[in-house]
């Protein structure tokens, strides 16, 4: 884990502005990994946030749908509640209904998790999907092209929630996951995974999420009440996709709405 991580951000002005620049995120970084792999790897998140981002996707008369590569693509989930796939609190019907369902993937290009499943079996057969696409041997981590995460306002992402379990497993590449104050059960990558995403980034707007940005990276740390903290890729590079509101407690940016920041371990 690096020492020393670049914080970049991207401040826009609203909620408009968030979906569409995250749109635009999704689509350069996937045509930058078609253009030197010939695919795209990508993992999202589930909450209301990408909601936004993953209809302008899907709109054909906006640029962001027309430009993506959709027949290189391959996508794949961060984190998944443990209910059925037509359930109203699951991150696969979420995106399905945002954009799947209006755009040209197959469906061997989109690989669910089962939330349907005990939780532990769909971890495991999650785990055996990635490890039979991404022909992992032995101990090898799957290096997704783009990784998109959201941020709760107890400072979790994925499903890896405060003083959790899952914050503890470095072994694994899915587990199970479960979330004492929602009593419920969910499949999650874990960090080291995350971690070793060619781009990571958090797309996060709102108030309401000012402070604990403000406390996961700039406060001192402490994965285990604010385990976006753990969040720190091998690359050593992190983008912030934030609007002003959620933004307002972070280091100002120039004039264009990009900064940078270190944060030092
Ligand atoms: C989930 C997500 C979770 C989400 C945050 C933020 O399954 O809910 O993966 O990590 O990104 O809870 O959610 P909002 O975007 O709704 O604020």
């Amino acid at each position: 884990m690096p020492h020393s991580l670049k914080i970049e951000t991207i401040v826009v002005p609203d909620t408009d502005a968030l979906a569409a620049r995250a749109a635009q995120h999704f689509v350069e970084v996937a045509e930058a990994a078609v253009a030197a792999r010939g695919r795209a790897r990508i993992a999202i998140s589930g909450g209301s946030t990408p909601k936004a981002a993953f209809k302008l996707l899907a709109d054909p008369a906006q640029p962001w749908c027309v430009r993506m590569p959709w027949q290189r693509l391959e996508l794949f989930w961060v984190d998944e509640r443990c209910v059925p796939p037509d359930h109203p609190d699951s991150n696969y019907r979420m995106t399905r209904e945002a954009m799947l369902d209006h755009v040209p993937l197959a469906p061997d290009q989109v690989h669910r998790m089962e939330g349907e499943l005990e939780p532990e079996v769909a971890a495991s057969r999650y785990e055996s999907l990635l490890r039979n696409t991404f022909r992992l041997e032995g101990a090898e981590t799957p290096r997704f092209d783009l990784i998109e995460l959201g941020m709760g306002p107890d400072g979790h992402t994925a499903s890896l929630f405060p003083h959790s379990a899952a914050l503890n497993e470095t072994g694994r590449l899915v587990v199970a996951n479960h979330v004492e104050n929602k009593d419920a059960w969910r499949v999650t990558l874990t960090w080291p995974v995350i971690n070793q995403g060619a781009s990571v980034f958090f797309l996060i707007g709102g108030a309401d999420k000012a402070q604990i940005l403000s406390e996961v990276f700039t406060g001192p740390r402490d994965t285990d009440r604010l385990p976006s903290q753990l969040i720190r890729p091998a690359k050593g590079i992190l983008t912030l996709i934030l609007d002003q509101a959620s933004a307002a407690l972070l280091p100002a940016t120039g004039g264009d709405g990009r900064g940078v920041f270190e944060r030092k371990e």
